[in-house]
């Protein structure tokens, strides 16, 4: 595990397909989602390497997800520099930017944050192609949802033409969902919303172990082999995320 500084400094013209699972709400499923992209990523593509930048201090993903480290899949996490409650975005953003080995055709890189962290603070969203919003069906994350997209659509809003990149697009995935009604119910709560919507994941007890070490990883195959459809839906998102370059005027469904 390193920490979040590039060595080889920031190439701005040019960067790894990037995606942040983020939402100020906690217990949404930001890790539990950023596990799946991060190693189906890795899985699909073989000739690519994945990155997965845990920000939360609690490291969660990155702790459990550090036994899976080679070569091509690596995981970086800041927790030093958590003290101040906001990310360490030169940090982040030199590191999206990091030039990638030779050895691969392609980079990803997956962002995994805390709850809490206010956008205004998360330049580094700014370098992102896709912001991945997991929020689950209760009333409580629903209210939180709706107010981090508004905070991010102002955040974004300040995007000029200094900035290389188009802002990312914004997502919303339907997280721990127990029928196709409960899903209808969020679609109709969130048709205001200037983004897109994802596909629903449905509840399953085997997401309850996602980060315990098992013996073979069992625990992994078994979630891999359930979420098979959902995790190949969930990479095509960013490695077609320029399919998504059109922001979407009402609440768009994936
Ligand atoms: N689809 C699902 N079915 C069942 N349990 C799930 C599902 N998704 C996530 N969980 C469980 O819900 C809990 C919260 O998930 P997770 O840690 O991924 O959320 P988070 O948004 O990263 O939380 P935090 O804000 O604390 O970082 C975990 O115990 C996880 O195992
Ligand atoms: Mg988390």
């Amino acid at each position: 595990m390193t920490n979040v500084r590039s060595e080889t400094g920031p190439r701005l013209n040019s960067r790894p397909k990037t995606v942040a699972f983020a939402n100020s709400k906690g217990g949404v499923g930001k890790s539990t989602l950023a596990l799946l992209m991060g190693l189906g990523l890795a899985t699909r593509h073989r000739d690519a390497s994945v990155n997965l930048i845990d920000l939360d201090p609690q490291a969660t993903t990155s702790d459990s997800l550090r036994r899976f480290c080679d070569s091509r899949f690596s995981v970086v996490s800041d927790s030093r520099n958590y003290a101040s409650g906001s990310p360490n975005n030169e940090n982040i953003i030199s590191h999206i930017h990091s030039q990638q080995s030779r050895r691969f055709k392609k980079r990803f890189v997956v962002i995994d944050s805390p709850a809490g962290i206010e956008p205004i603070k998360s330049s580094f969203l700014f370098h992102c192609d896709v912001l991945l919003i997991p929020t689950s069906v209760s009333d409580a994350d629903i209210f939180a949802t709706r107010r981090y997209v508004g905070k991010l659509h102002h955040l974004f809003q300040s995007h000029d033409n200094r900035q290389t990149f188009p802002p990312p697009a914004l997502i919303i995935l339907p997280n721990l969902v127990d029928s196709r009604d409960e899903f209808n119910e969020l679609r109709f709560a969130l048709q205001n919303e200037r983004a897109y919507l994802g596909k629903p994941l449905y509840y399953s007890p085997a997401f309850r172990r996602a980060f315990r070490e098992q013996r073979n990883d069992d625990n992994i195959r078994t979630i891999f082999k359930q979420a098979q459809p959902y995790t190949l839906w969930l990479t095509s998102l960013l490695t077609q995320s320029h399919r998504l370059e059109k922001r979407p005027k009402e609440l768009f469904q994936l």
